[in-house]
């Protein structure tokens, strides 16, 4: 199978990166199955679809017409069999743990075709130890977009062990048809290689404000307007989730060793659900 034989692709998890991944396929003009553990989880990545397609139009960066055919092209479900029976590409996009991802992959092995592609959108996780908890380690890479994945044009394409050639190529392809560009990461190190750059630098940025340096305004003003980034980090952390970052410090400290040790901070916001704009509050107010 290559990239021309992919028309239905399947999203696992419809949060922040499911729903926008989802989107983005369905731009894209695939077929999309959007599988969530329950019916308000799903129902609420679907709401978002239909928002972000709505901004679009709104800002005529699409059409009307083109944001309906792309809803009408999304399928949310929440049964695994329905999700994954008959497709090609399968998206994985949930929380960002090993355990849990371990067992999504035994679940949807049972029902997907033998030459399925599957493709993780974990940002730090080893690809290479997901894909051997599966029956198609060489058809099995990382697959990680950067959010919002409808405004992000990157995505890191990384290779497992025992991932085949012919499986990055053909997600390269996706990727590329989807209107993004593919990097293609050959290392399976902890966090790849933005979030072993991005990452960091939200945890300095947290640690300055713990230790009393100074405030999220004053270190956010200096990312933004003097490195140049187009958020502050607190900005980028509410954005992207304070419990998403976290979870990729908390992996990189086990594997990579003390430089990566989370602060605090963080781990309060995510101990106090205070994280970012999915809830309202991180280290600024959404309400
Ligand atoms: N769909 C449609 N519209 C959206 C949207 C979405 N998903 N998200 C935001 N918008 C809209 C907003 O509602 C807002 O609309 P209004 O103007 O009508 O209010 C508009 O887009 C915001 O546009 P702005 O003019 O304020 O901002 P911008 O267009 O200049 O850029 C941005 C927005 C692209 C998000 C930019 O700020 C940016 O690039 N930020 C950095 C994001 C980044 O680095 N992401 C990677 C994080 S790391 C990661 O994701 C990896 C991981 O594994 C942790």
């Amino acid at each position: 199978m290559d990239a021309s034989d992919v028309e239905t692709v399947t999203v696992l998890g419809a949060g922040n990166m499911g729903h926008g991944i989802a989107e983005v396929a369905a731009l894209a003009g695939y077929e999309v199955r959007m599988r969530d553990i329950n019916e308000e989880f799903v129902g609420n990545g679907y709401d978002q679809i239909e928002w972000s397609l709505g901004k679009l139009a709104e800002k005529d960066q699409i059409s009307q017409g083109d944001a309906d055919a792309a809803l009408d092209r999304v399928t949310p479900l929440v049964d695994v069999e329905e999700a994954v029976a008959g497709t090609d590409l399968v998206i994985e996009a949930v929380p960002e743990k090993m355990d849990i991802k371990k067992d999504v992959y035994a679940d949807v092995e049972e029902y997907a075709p033998a030459d399925a592609v599957f493709a993780s959108n974990t940002s730090s996780l080893s690809i290479t130890e997901l894909s051997e908890v599966t029956d198609r380690p060489e058809r099995f890479c990382g697959m990680h977009f950067f959010n919002p994945p409808v405004r992000m044009q990157l995505v890191e394409v990384i290779s497992g062990t025992h991932t085949a050639d012919g499986t990055l190529e053909l997600v390269e392809d996706v990727a590329e048809q989807m209107g993004k560009t593919p990097v293609r990461v050959r290392k399976d190190s902890p966090g790849f290689i933005v979030n072993r750059v991005l990452v960091p630098l939200m945890n300095e940025a947290a640690w300055i404000v713990h230790e009393g340096d100074a405030t999220v305004a004053e270190v956010d003003s200096t990312t933004k307007f003097d490195i140049g980034l187009p958020m502050g980090s607190f900005e980028l952390a509410d954005q992207v989730g304070v419990d998403v970052g976290y979870h990729v410090l908390e992996y990189m400290h086990e594997v990579l060793g003390p430089a990566y040790e989370p602060c605090p901070l963080l781990a309060e916001k995510v101990e106090n659900e205070k994280l970012g704009k999915k809830t309202g509050e991180g280290f600024y107010d959404y309400e």
